[in-house]
């Protein structure tokens, strides 16, 4: 097998379906071709793997080591019970992943990566869309570019789902938001173009998360970062991925966005997120004050 693996290209200029691996018993070489494909298509799809959540995880840490492990994204609660209701916490998180985003932009240390897999899955709806923003750099006109070159705006979970209408009821005694993600500090600042560590390729890395773009009238600021997000995700470069039971799914948090989408909260859904955490020279907020944050960042090792 070696470096000689089944890549089939999807319909796009990103995105590869990788066939004929066993993802549990993969040798290095096997691996870092599997890894090299990942930063090549941006997002891999490895059907038919059914990992057991220990197993993702475990495949998982070949990325890097996590910002945490294989967490559900599911409408069923604990007891394997649908959620009801549109006020449902967890619902109201699901929905709020609608909008184009990078993981963890409203972290210390943005995501570098993340392996999905699916154990539940409904027959419609409740697609994830990829859409590629190093190819969405490239497509901007020259007087566009230069006009991101240098921009930093602000990321903030709070403001994304301030603004999306889904944020937690709960708050704790300062006022802030209960939840993963919310904090009451000074938001992480990064930059509106990104060159990407491993391939030098210049990405836009902004997405739902990003306001405030610093040294701008708020009301200009958020409607230029409207503007470029809504141009950033055309047909031929998204991806929606219809889920199938046993799918793997790992992108490049660093080059693509991603999304969810809808489906019939009356059936049972089920995906397992493991975040790959960010290398903190390269994917800490720009503001030393936030960085400084990082090492307080979930983090998971194997040993
Ligand atoms: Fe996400």
């Amino acid at each position: 097998m070696g470096d000689t693996l089944n890549i089939e290209r999807i319909d796009r200029d990103f995105g590869a379906i990788i066939h004929d691996v066993d993802i549990r018993t993969i040798d290095d070489k096997t691996f870092a071709a599997v890894r090299e494909a990942w930063i090549t298509y941006g997002v891999i799809i490895l059907p038919g793997q059914f990992l057991t959540q220990d197993e993702q995880n475990a495949f998982a840490l070949r990325f890097g080591d996590l910002e945490f492990p294989a967490a559900p994204i599911s409408n069923l609660d604990k007891n394997g019970n649908i959620r009801h209701l549109s006020e449902d916490e967890v619902v109201k998180q699901i929905r709020g992943n609608e909008g184009w985003h990078h993981d963890s932009t409203y972290m210390p240390v943005q995501a570098k990566g993340a392996v999905v897999t699916a154990d539940i899955v409904t027959d419609t709806g409740a697609a994830t869309g990829f859409a590629d923003m190093r190819a969405a750099y490239d497509r901007l006109d020259d007087a566009t570019k230069a006009r991101l070159e240098g921009l930093e705006a602000y990321h903030s979970l709070w403001f994304s789902m301030d603004r999306a209408g889904y944020l937690p009821n709960k708050r704790d005694d300062n006022g802030v938001p209960v939840g993963y993600g919310y904090h009451g500090g000074e938001n992480p600042l990064r930059p509106l173009v990104k060159v990407h560590p491993e391939t030098g390729r210049k990405n836009l890395n902004i997405g739902r998360h990003a306001h405030n773009i610093v040294g701008w009238d708020p009301e200009e600021s958020q409607a230029f970062l409207d503007e470029i997000n809504a141009g950033a995700v055309w047909e031929g470069n998204t991806y929606f991925h219809q889920w199938a039971v046993g799918d793997v799914v790992v992108w490049d948090n660093r080059r693509m966005m991603h999304r969810a989408t809808p489906f019939d909260f009356t059936q049972p859904r089920r995906i397992w997120h493991s975040r790959i955490a960010g290398d903190p020279a390269t994917e800490a907020a720009l503001n030393a004050d936030v960085a400084g944050r990082a090492s307080g960042q979930p983090a998971f090792r194997q040993d």
